[in-house]
């Protein structure tokens, strides 16, 4: 009996070898999953080098354009059809460099326009459509950027 029970034991460390590689197995998947679930919410996401390049690459008159085309005015125009929806894009340039004392007024709003949930500026609602990520591409994202940290602005 003990021999029967001794001879088995390379059995024994297999299996458990499996069962742990198994569980190692399910614990990476899940997490990885997860990882791309976040990555999805955050819609696409840029490095602030990357943010520069966007925007120096970018066309102020094409970004003028495109913030009609994608309706950002609706909300963002000073005046009647406004009525105080979104802050007027008139010296956001300037605004967008107080925000938020770390980042750079690109940056900031970079983020306003990918993830506009993230800072929400006081005395407005958290209205902002999340998804611009999938809507913009990065030229266009350059373009709105540029236009933006323009004077023309409005
Ligand atoms: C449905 C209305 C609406 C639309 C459409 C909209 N926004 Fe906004 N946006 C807001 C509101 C409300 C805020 C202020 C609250 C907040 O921070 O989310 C805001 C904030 C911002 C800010 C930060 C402004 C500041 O003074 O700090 C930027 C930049 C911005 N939006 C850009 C855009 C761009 C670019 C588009 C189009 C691609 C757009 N928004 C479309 C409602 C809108």
């Amino acid at each position: 009996m003990t021999t029967r029970l001794a001879n088995r034991w390379p059995v024994y460390l297999v299996v458990s070898l499996l069962v742990v590689i198994t569980i190692v197995f399910v614990l990476e998947f899940i997490a990885s999953s997860q990882g791309d679930a976040a990555q999805q919410a955050q819609g696409s996401s840029h490095s602030p080098e990357q943010i520069m390049q966007l925007m120096e690459k970018g066309d102020t008159q094409r970004g003028a354009a495109l913030v009609e085309q994608y309706g950002c005015t609706v909300c963002h125009r000073l005046g009647a059809a406004n009525q105080n929806i979104a802050p007027p894009f008139v010296g956001v340039a300037e605004r967008a460099a107080s925000r938020k004392p770390t980042l750079p007024a690109e940056e900031y709003i970079y983020e306003s326009i990918i993830s506009p949930a993230v800072f929400v500026v006081e005395g407005y609602n958290p209205v902002m459509p999340q998804n611009y990520p999938e809507r913009l591409t990065d030229s266009e994202l350059g373009d709105i950027i540029a236009y933006l940290m323009s004077p023309d602005a409005n």
